[in-house]
Formats: C-alpha cells, structure tokens, sequence
C-alpha cells in the first residue's frame, strides 16, 4: 500500500513536471492547450518505439499516427533487443522533456533520451544502476528540496519485486543506486483507451502547438514514406499517360567547378565469405585449425576446430591439440595418429577446392613428429570420384615445428577437389597452418588475392580501398574490435577471430595484404579503426555500445592507432616501420587517410573515447586526414549529433552511411546541394538501393546512377563514395544486395557493378553545369531524368552521363556548345532492360557527335558518352 502522505509530496513534484501554462499562439479554432498521452504499445514488447495520442478532455484520444513511432531504443542486437517499453515521460524546469524506459526484463539498465519538442530526440544513454537484477517500470520525480531527478524502477528478479532509485542532476552521471520503499514511487502511469485498445502511459497538458507539431511531424514522415517506397511496379499507373518525351541538355561552359578526383572507391568488409574462401587465394578452409564454436555462438556443433576437415581411410585417427602449439596465437594443431599407413586427412576447401589443369600450387605444412622417426606425407588432389588430379611429397623429420613446403601442378581442372595428406609410414605426427595457395594470384603477390575477383574490382577504377568493415570494424562486443596488429606479421602468428556476421576471420587477408592491394590497383589505402566502442548491436559481451574499451586502457588503444601510421609511413628505421619493411615493403604505404568510428551510436561512451582518439592522431599527425563518423542513416539523432560532434572538432571529413529504398534516392537528389561548403567533406562509405527482396537489378542500378549524378554535382563536399556491401559468395550471403557475386570459378558482377564501373573508369576533375528542360514538366517525371557532365583533364575528355528512369523514351537534344567538344566521333555506352532484369550488361559503341546532337535515351537506362573536348 502506499503511504497518503509520501505519496501526495511526490505527486507535488509529479505536477510540477507534467503540467505547463498553455501556449496562447493558436488560431481561433484550435485549442489553446491539450493533452498528450506517451506510451509504447505493450504487444510491442518486441521493438516498441514511443507513440503520442492527444486529447482535449483526457477522455477521447486520438491517435498521432497511428503507427508513428516517434523514439526508438537503440539498445543491444538486432532482431532480440532495440526494445522500449514502459515508457515514461516527464518535462524538466528548463521545458526539456525526457524519457526513460526499460530495456529488456533481464539487464541492469534502464535508457534515457531527451528532446526539446519531442520530435527530434538527443542522444540516448542506459545507465547501468543495477548489478545483477532487471530495471522495470522506470519513473522519474523532481526532488525541489536538493534539486536533483530522482529515478526508481521496479526489480522482480527472483520473483519478488523490490524497488530502487539513483538520484541524478544532469542525467550524465548517476548517485549510488538505494532501496526506496514502494511507497515513495509517484505511480503517474494512467490506462487510456487510444483507438481499440487500452495503453498505459503518462499524460501531460501541453500547449496546442506541440501538439500540432507532433501532428505535422507524423505527417511529413507519412508522406516521405510514400515517396520513398515509390518503385517502377507502379510506373504503369503512375506513367499511364506519358508518351515520350523530348529533352534538352544544355551545358553551361562557363559554370564549372573543381570536384574530387577521389569520388569513386570500393567498399571492402569481409561480410558473405568475402575474404577467406573469397578474394583471399587461400584454398584450404580452417587452416590453423582454430574454427571455434563460439563463432557462431554456439548454435553449429560441427562449427569446431575440425570443421572442413576429416580423415579418408582407415589405420589412423585424428584429434585437435594445444600442446606446445606452433603459436600462443594459433593455439590449435592436428594430430595424425597412424597404426597402418592409407588414411589421409582431407581439407574440403571452401565448398571444395577448384584447381586448374596446368596450374601450380604452393603446399605447405607446420609438422612435427610427436612419435615415431621420419614421416614421409603424400600430398593429393582427389577429386569427388577419387581419381588423383596431382601430387607431391614433404618429409616430416624435426621433433620441433617445421615448416615444409611443395608445389602442386594440377593435372586436371576440377571445380570440388580436396586436398590429402596421407602419412607414409606409421607414427603420431602434429599438423599446422596446412595451406594451399594458387601460384597465380593477382599481380603474383605471395598469400595474394584471387586473381579474377581483385581484376574485377581493379576494373572499377577506385581511387580508394576502405577497409576492413563495416561492422567487422568495431566488432561484436569489446572483445570482437578489429586490431589491425593482430593481422600482421608470419600467418601463423596472426590471431584469427570470430567474424560477427557468423563465421571466421583468419587474418590470411590483413593490413599487409589490404595496404599492398591498394598499391597495386592505384588506390588509397583508407583504414577504418574502431573508435574505442564496438557495434552498437552488439550482442556479445553485454548489450551495445555500452562496454567501450575502458578509460584506462584507451591510452594503449589510441597508441595502436598512432603505431598503425607509423607502420604505414614510418621509416624502417622506426619500430613499427620495421615491420612493414620486414614484410616486404620498405617504401611508406603513403597513407592519407584513417576512418575512426563506423556508424556507431552516438552516446556519452562513445564521444569520450572518439575524441581522445582523433585528438591524438590530428596532434602528431595532422598531415593525415582523419574521417569521422555520423551514424548508420541519413538522418536522425545519430546523424545530427555526429554532425555536431564534427563540425565541434573541426573534422576534414566524415562517414555517412545509408541504405534506402530507390524512391528515396530519386527524391534525395538535392541532399547535398544543401550541405553547408565550409563544414566537412563528406566520404558517403557505404550506400545501395534496396527494395523488397533485395536485388540488384536495373531498377536499383538506375536510382543509384541517378543519384551519382548529384554526388558527381557535389564533389566538391563529397569526396569519395563507396557502395557496400562489395562481395558476396553464393550460399554464404548474410547480406543483400552486394556488387559482385561470385562462387569458387565464377565471378559475377551485378548491373549496379556496371554503373559503379562506368562511374569509375569514366570520373572528372571538373564538373561542368548543365540544365535539363522536359516536354512534360511534371515533378515525378522530372525527377527521373538526370544528367551529369564532367570533364576529365588528364585526357582531356568531356563526359555526360544521362539517366532516364521513366517507361518511355526520352529525345535528348545535347547542346555541348559550351563545354568545346574537339571531335566528332565518341564512345556511347548504354545500359538499359526491364526494371527487374538482373543480368542487363552495357553495350558500348560509336556515334558521331557536335556541339549540339542528338542522343536517345531508352526507357529505364543509364547512357555515357564520352568525347574529346572541354572547357577552353
Ligand atoms: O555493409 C554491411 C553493413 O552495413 C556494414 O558492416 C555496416 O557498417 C552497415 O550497417
């Protein structure tokens, strides 16, 4: 029961907060002031976002919506948490509002988030106030007497509820955590009838006009959601009666402005089997034996150390050590027990082991005889039929770790053959770092990359490589961050890791192998470290974001970032330049560039530790670029307090990242025409245009080669772009759509892959202005014309590019009087089909050109014309 007395002093501050003199700025037939009632519709106790209903009279609510979600949790992992519920709202003496609310029934937290009009929300926070037990129902009351926020929640661990409360003055930082009677709870949350059903939440009287913002809000949500969800299945109604159309381009000489020569760059995370069993040539899975079944968190119980592993024959038996291992690193090692020579121990490969007839292949072994005296192994291919496609001998002799080594010449081309090691004679012989690697590997780097999949990002042109994530980056909880030392050096001193979209990472493919590619293909090398936070939807190890690397031990990890600038520019004369040289390379890396942050939650953990770490790295290094970040979407709290964060530290760059239906990009063009110049340039990291089911079809490569116009129009804010994901192996995809599809012989780029190459290999250093008029001047229609011209100085081409998203044709009459077009002939390129095919491929010829001509641009095609000429 509660207590009269306490309970009315509490609801004395309870009325203080929930109750404001109305707004007197209304018009005559509205209200002055009203209810609103906050709430989390409790059947959302899945992802629940916080919801507003409004009143008059406190007796017939209207629903702001209905299915608005005006604050969402960011807590924890996808799909398990992100949950709000129990919210409860108050507004503080200064008007600012506030909400708390519970995260889950099992963590000690509850979150907290703030908002001046309840549209835009500041940053949240979870204070954990409680070890050990659940954080429910979480309220808050003014305490007038001390002027501190008093918030108590509700614990039922264990079955019997108790109660507790922190007092706090600035929601930052939080007293000791006390047992309050339950008494002392205010106990404001009211059952309001909002449409059909019954809601719990808290009611306040508010001015008409907050109400009337709520109102707007959702409304503008609603129609930028229709927008956005617009696609070419309903270009037939929406286009009924358009005929084909005529246009006219006219280019504007005169008004042309530098732009980034840095625009168009690749996107490397090892997400879809991307690395090992992708572009890196390793062809033997689980080499270092050091698969673990916490990889994928438990759930494959075949996910172990002997995973594409086993032991064909008999007379032998096979377990996995940690005796004595060949690196405290790589802890783990076979061991070939053989009673009567036959048995081998097969490799399968990554979905098999494809080798061609004629080819060479590097073998190698880490042995060591446990038992026995000499042991000769027979190396193999076996094909699925078991015939023998090539072979070679090692002998095992050492007592210690020894390093043996052959060539396979491969006598057949088969797709799915394994790889035996079959023991000659009987004894217990130890086994590690079993590899097998294709002689030919691009540009024949040793431990390189697969030859055809790095040539077809090289055809891309990028003028940059971003790697290694994404969220592979910041990593799945503390003990998940990527550090970049761990991948450098002798492969069986890399430290392999679980991979966060549910596999292995061997570090085969590190920041040697990364920084070399870059090198070879012309691009610049642009290293993303974690900002001292892993992912925010991380589910390892806590929940969140919340367990950045402690404040004690940043000091280490801001000197890992500053070492990883060194190893790339030092002189091998330094310490970390040494190694560089040591691994074969010892001219600097020139680097320019390093990420920090990857989309993370923007929070009072995160901005302590981003700060010290960009701090450090602009102070001793300020010839080096440092890129920021703002946040997994293009707009929201994360975006505009990531902004605020780096415009505050004066950032030369930032990482903005989005994925959005193609309506968005055809009704986003003006997105950066608005960016303020004299703020950061912006790297726009990772983006693609996604629709249900996840193509990636003409329809989505279209919408991003409309939107690459604008980023073309930009380039002087927007200094390099990267769609993303890049890579992805059929039957190991976690993530769709992705650029470039490929299995163990095939590579299999996507439409989207041609409109980046096209935008790669045909990229300007000045962007020259055009306009375009239509026949028909509706807004939808002349959204899905857009053209962009460039011109490239080193050889000395002019460049248009043209898109035509709409189901007619368009009759572009091209006026390039101004831009000096020096020839009459140019290359026509067009890439066009249905908006769902998947297979278009751009078709190259020449047309004959002039200052002014004309050029057809097909229904649903992306058209590139390349000529000589440019601004005189
Ligand atoms: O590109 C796939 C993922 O998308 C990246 O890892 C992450 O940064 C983003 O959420």
């Amino acid at each position: 029961m509660v207590s009269a007395t306490v309970k009315q002093l509490f609801l004395v501050f309870a009325s203080v907060l929930l109750a404001f003199p109305a707004d007197a700025s209304t018009s005559v037939d509205e209200p002055d002031s009203a209810y609103v009632f906050a709430y989390a519709p409790d059947e959302q106790r899945g992802r629940g976002t916080l919801r507003f209903a409004w009143s008059v009279d406190r007796q017939e609510w209207h629903a702001i919506g209905p299915e608005h979600g005006f604050l969402y949790s960011d807590y924890g992992t996808w799909g398990g948490e992100k949950k709000l519920y129990d919210p409860f709202l108050f507004r503080d003496r200064d008007g600012l509002w506030h909400a708390v609310w519970s995260l889950n029934d099992r963590d000690g937290a509850f979150a907290h988030a703030a908002s001046i009009d309840l549209i835009e929300w500041q940053r949240q926070s979870y204070p954990i106030v409680s070890s050990g037990a659940n954080v429910l129902m979480p309220e808050v009351a003014y305490d007038s007497e001390h002027g501190r926020y008093v918030v108590s929640w509700m614990s039922d661990d264990g079955g019997d509820q108790t109660f507790h409360s922190v007092r706090t003055r600035d929601f930052k930082t939080y007293g000791p955590t006390e047992a309050m009677p339950e008494a002392r709870r205010l106990d404001v949350r009211r059952r309001v009838r909002v449409g059909d059903e019954l809601r719990t939440g808290t009611v306040h009287r508010v001015a008409w006009t907050l109400v009337d913002g709520l109102i707007q809000a959702q409304k503008v949500a609603a129609y930028e959601t229709r927008l956005h969800r617009e696609t070419t299945d309903q270009d037939a109604v929406r286009f009924a009666s358009l005929e084909p159309l005529e246009a006219t381009i006219t280019v504007d000489g005169d008004a042309a402005k530098p732009i980034s020569e840095m625009l168009m760059g690749v996107f490397f995370e090892d997400i879809n089997y991307a690395a090992d069993g992708g572009i890196y040539a390793e062809l033997v899975q689980n080499r270092g034996f050091e698969y673990r079944l916490s990889d994928k968190k438990g759930r494959d119980p075949d996910w172990n150390s002997l995973k594409a592993w086993h032991l064909a024959g008999s007379g032998a038996t096979v377990r996995v050590d940690t005796v004595g291992p060949l690196h405290p690193n790589n802890p783990h090692y076979a061991v070939l027990d053989v009673e009567e020579p036959g048995a081998g121990l097969a490799n399968e490969g990554f979905d098999g082991i494809a080798v061609q007839a004629g080819d060479t292949y590097d073998f190698s072994v880490f042995a060591r005889i446990l038992d026995g005296g000499e042991i000769d192994l027979l190396v193999r291919l076996v094909g699925p039929e078991g015939g023998v496609h090539g072979t070679a001998r090692v002998t095992a002799a050492s007592q210690e770790w020894q390093q043996l080594e052959a060539v396979i010449a491969a006598e057949a081309t088969v797709p799915n053959a394994r790889l035996e090691i079959v023991p000659q004679a009987p004894g217990r012989i130890a086994l590690d770092m079993i590899s097998l690697f294709p002689q030919k590997t691009f540009m024949g780097r040793e431990n390189g990359l697969r030859a055809d999949l790095a040539q077809v990002l090289a055809d891309l042109k990028p003028r940059f490589v971003r790697f290694p994530g994404g969220c592979v980056a910041h990593g799945d909880g503390l003990g998940n961050i990527y550090h970049w030392k761990n991948t450098i050096g002798p492969l069986e001193a890399r430290k392999p890791q679980r991979n966060l979209w549910g596999y292995h990472q061997s570090m085969g493919l590190g920041y040697y192998e990364y920084f070399q590619f870059s090198e070879d293909i012309g691009a610049e090398p642009v290293p993303v470290v974690a900002a001292g936070v892993p992912c925010q939807n991380s589910s390892a190890g806590g929940a969140g974001q919340q367990g950045g690397i402690p404040m004690c031990e940043m000091g280490d990890y801001v000197q890992d970032v500053l070492d990883l600038i060194e190893w790339a520019n030092g002189a091998p004369s330094t310490e970390w330049g040494s190694k560089r040289a040591a691994a074969g390379h010892p001219e600097p890396f020139d680097l320019k560039y390093v990420g920090i942050g990857n989309e993370d939650l923007i929070t009072d953990v995160f901005e302590a530790r981003y700060r010290q770490i960009v701090e450090a790295v602009r102070e001793q290094h300020p010839e080096i670029t440092v890129i920021g970040t703002v946040g997994p979407f293009s707009s929201g709290t994360d975006y505009r307090e990531g902004w605020e964060l780096a415009t505050d530290l004066g950032l030369e760059m930032v990482d903005e990242h989005y994925y959005q239906p193609p309506g968005w990009f055809i009704h986003n063009q003006d997105y950066y025409d608005r960016y303020d110049r004299s703020k950061s340039k912006v790297y726009l990291g990772e983006y693609a245009a996604h629709l249900p089911g996840r193509p990636n079809n003409i329809e989505t490569a279209l919408a991003e080669a409309i939107y690459l116009t604008a980023l073309e129009r930009n380039a002087d804010v927007v200094h390099m772009a990267s769609y993303a994901p890049l890579l992805a192996k059929d039957g190991f995809t976690q993530w769709r759509p992705d650029l470039i599809y490929f299995d163990n012989t095939q590579v299999k780029p996507t439409v989207g892959y041609y409109v980046q190459k096209l935008y790669g290999q045909n990229a300007g250093d000045t962007y020259i202005a055009s306009r375009t008029s239509l026949s028909d001047d509706r807004e939808d229609v002349r959204k899905r014309v857009a053209a962009s011209v460039v011109h490239d100085s080193a050889s000395g081409d002019v460049i248009l590019k043209m898109v035509n998203m709409l189901p007619v044709d368009v009759q572009a009459a091209v006026d390039l009087t101004s831009a000096g077009v020096a020839e009459s002939s140019a290359t026509r390129t067009v890439l066009t089909g249905h908006p769902d095919d998947e297979d278009a491929r751009p078709v190259t010829d020449e047309i004959a050109v002039a200052a002014q001509f004309d050029s057809t641009l097909p229904a649903y095609s992306f058209t590139l014309i390349r000529m000589k000429g440019g601004p005189q």
